[in-house]
C-alpha cells in the first residue's frame, strides 16, 4: 500500500532547537555528529544553517529542526536584529555551547549569550542546555566542570560536558534536552503535529544554501 495514503502522521511533535555560542566552540561539529555521526574540520558557518533529524524518544516520533548560526549573525549586531529574532522565535530548546579549553567562550555565556536569550527568546518555558565541548582536550582544559555546573544552576539550564570529536555525551545532550521538552506541556502543545505552523518558512534570506533541505 502507498504509505503516502496512510493517515498516520509522519511525527508526533516537531521541535525547533537552536545552537548558540562563540565562534569555533564546535556548534556545527556537534550538529554534524548528532545528525550524521560524522566529524570533520568544518569551515565557519555562514549565515544560518539547519539540519533535521527524526528520532523516537519517550515513545514519541519527533522531528527535530536544529538551527546553527554564525556567531557574527547572532551577536546582537543592529543590522542582524530581524534575523536574530527570527532565529530565536518559537524555539522549544536552546543549546548554549562553550569550549572547555577557551575560557572567554565560557565568560561570554553570561556577557553575551544569556542576554541574547533574554532579549529574543519568545518562549518563557524554553528549555536551555549548557554544553562544555572539546573534553577530549583534557590537558588544555581552562574551565572546570564545577564552574559549568554552577553556571547551569544559576541560569536554570541542564548541563553536560561532551566531545563532538570522540562522540562522548553528544547524543545524550540532545536527548536530555528533548526529554525535558516532552515533559513540559506548553512546549509539547506548540510542537504538536496538529498545530498548524511552519517553522521552516521562518528561515532567513541569508541562510546557507548548503543547509539540509527538509520540505
Ligand atoms: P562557527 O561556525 O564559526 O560559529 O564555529 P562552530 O562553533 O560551529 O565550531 P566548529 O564546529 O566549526 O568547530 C571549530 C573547530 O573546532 C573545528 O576545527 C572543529 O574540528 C573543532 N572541534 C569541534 N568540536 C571539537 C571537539 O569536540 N574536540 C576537538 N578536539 N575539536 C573540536
Amino acid at each position: 500500500m502507498d504509505s503516502s495514503l496512510s493517515s498516520q502522521p509522519e511525527f508526533d511533535y516537531l521541535f525547533k532547537l537552536l545552537m548558540i555560542g562563540d565562534s569555533g566552540v564546535g556548534k556545527s561539529s556537534l550538529l554534524l555528529r548528532f545528525t550524521l555521526d560524522s566529524f570533520e574540520d568544518l569551515s565557519p558557518t555562514i549565515g544560518v544553517d539547519f539540519k533535521v533529524k527524526m528520532v523516537t524518544l519517550g515513545g514519541k516520533k519527533l522531528k527535530l529542526a536544529i538551527w546553527d548560526t554564525a556567531t557574527s549573525v547572532a551577536a546582537g549586531q543592529e543590522r542582524f536584529r530581524t534575523l536574530t529574532s527570527s532565529y530565536y522565535r518559537g524555539a522549544q530548546g536552546i543549546i548554549m555551547v562553550y569550549d572547555v579549553t577557551r575560557r572567554e567562550t565560557f565568560t561570554n555565556l553570561s556577557d553575551v549569550w544569556a542576554r541574547e536569550i533574554d532579549l529574543y527568546s519568545t518562549n518563557q518555558d524554553c528549555i536551555k542546555m549548557l554544553v562544555g565541548n572539546k573534553v577530549d582536550k583534557e590537558s588544555e582544559r581552562a574551565v572546570t566542570k564545577k564552574e559549568g555546573i554552577d553556571f547551569a544552576r544559576e541560569y536554570g539550564c541542564l548541563f553536560l560536558e561532551c566531545s563532538a570529536k570522540t562522540r562522548v555525551n553528544v547524543e545524550k545532550c540532545f536527548e536530555e534536552l528533548v526529554l525535558k521538552i516532552l515533559d513540559t506541556p506548553s512546549l509539547c502543545a506548540e510542537g504538536s503535529a496538529g498545530v498548524k505552523k511552519n517553522i521552516f518558512t521562518q528561515k532567513p534570506a541569508q541562510a546557507d544554501a548548503s543547509a539540509s533541505s527538509c520540505c
